[in-house]
């Protein structure tokens, strides 16, 4: 019989991005030779220098070949030398829109020995997962401008959102919540003033949940009154589902509550197509080539990853070791984890 295998697209990006990426496909590897799997890597130059070089941020015949990969790891893409749009809108966002990633995942856990920055809270306050809306919304660039530089300038950009993208990610969102012991999901919206959009989105969110998911608890929490929960007591969380554009503002918002952006992992996922994982932090150009930087974000993506390629096993092997590394590091700040980025990547995958 021959071994399971996965065919992996590597964007390692600028900055930081090759070297966290390097540290997480070493884990990816350990993990692979012990749960006999097999892992194909294919790298792609894209991001700022790429771009800087060729004036490609993403072509179709580049898109064609991320194609024939079953999964993208992506490192950071980024760069001070370029505009401020040209990567995010030409690398990241057109691979998550023309792959159809519908799902952002966001965990929101707090690791052992991991400061939280909320006081008094520990582990066992803090372990939720945002689903946030990937393709709609305000990011799906509806919009304009006209009378431009003058006093009568019009810009627009415009919220929506149709049935299939709500459903779609409703469904996934119940799922998900079905399958955790507190089986609670919460819509996280702003009914009260975007009267047309959350109409949609709670009668959805109702309907779907009373007919399919009769088991899962329905919350529903303005998103600035969800802020304040999040930071005052945040166990009362289990899934959250929002929009794309409150959904980017409140995952940052768990991620410094979990320890940081040198732990925070997202998956861009498409559940019956291509999905892409990244660590949450960016290039992070000033500590480029110098070993700092934590690396567990990352480790942590190439985690989830394995978990949606289905290696459940090693998925929950990569987890338990990161969460047997965090307590002996010092702190989740880059320069002051008492180790450097590769001793942090060799200490987890010391224990897959
Ligand atoms: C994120 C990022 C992106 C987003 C940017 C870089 C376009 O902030 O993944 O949350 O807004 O989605
Ligand atoms: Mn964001």
């Amino acid at each position: 019989m021959s071994a399971r295998k996965h065919k992996i697209a590597v964007v390692a990006g600028d900055g930081i991005g090759p070297e966290v990426t390097e540290v997480a496909l070493e884990v990816l590897g350990k993990v692979a030779g012990k749960r006999q799997f097999e892992v194909e890597l294919r790298r792609f130059p894209f991001g700022g220098e790429h771009y800087l070089k060729t004036g490609e941020t993403l072509s179709d015949a580049s898109l064609a070949e991320l194609r024939q990969s079953d999964v993208i790891y992506l490192g950071a893409v980024g760069s001070p030398k370029v505009k401020p749009g040209i990567l995010e809108k030409g690398v990241l966002l057109k691979l998550r829109f023309a792959f159809d990633q519908y799902i952002n995942l966001r965990p929101v856990k707090l690791y052992p020995g991991v400061e939280c920055p909320i006081k008094g809270k520990g582990p066992e306050h803090l372990d939720y997962v945002v689903v946030r809306e990937n393709t709609g919304d305000m990011y799906a660039g509806i919009g304009g401008t006209m009378m431009e530089g003058t006093d009568d300038e019009v810009a627009v950009q415009e919220m929506a959102y149709n049935h299939k993208q709500v459903a779609r990610c409703l469904r996934y969102a119940f799922e998900l919540a079905a399958a955790r012991p507190r089986k609670t999901l919460a819509l996280i919206g702003k009914s009260n003033v975007l009267t047309y959009v959350f109409k949609l989105w709670d009668r959805v969110f109702h309907s779907m949940g009373e007919a399919e998911f009769p088991q899962v608890k329905r919350e529903y929490y303005h998103v600035d009154a969800a802020c304040m929960m999040m930071v005052k007591q945040p166990e009362r969380f289990d899934v959250m589902v929002t929009t794309n554009m409150f959904g980017d503002i409140i995952t940052d918002l768990g991620a410094m509550i979990q320890g940081g952006l040198g732990i925070a992992a997202g998956g861009n996922i498409n559940p019956v197509g291509i999905s892409m994982f990244e660590p949450m932090g960016g290039s992070a150009p000033k500590y480029t080539g110098k070993n700092v930087i934590n690396p567990i974000a990352a480790i942590g993506a190439a985690g989830m990853m394995l978990d949606t390629l289905g290696e459940r096993a090693a998925a929950a092997a990569v987890e338990k070791a990161i969460m047997a590394t965090t307590p002996k590091m010092k702190s989740q700040a880059a320069g002051k984890m008492g180790f450097g980025t590769t001793e942090v990547g060799d200490l987890v995958a010391g224990m897959v």
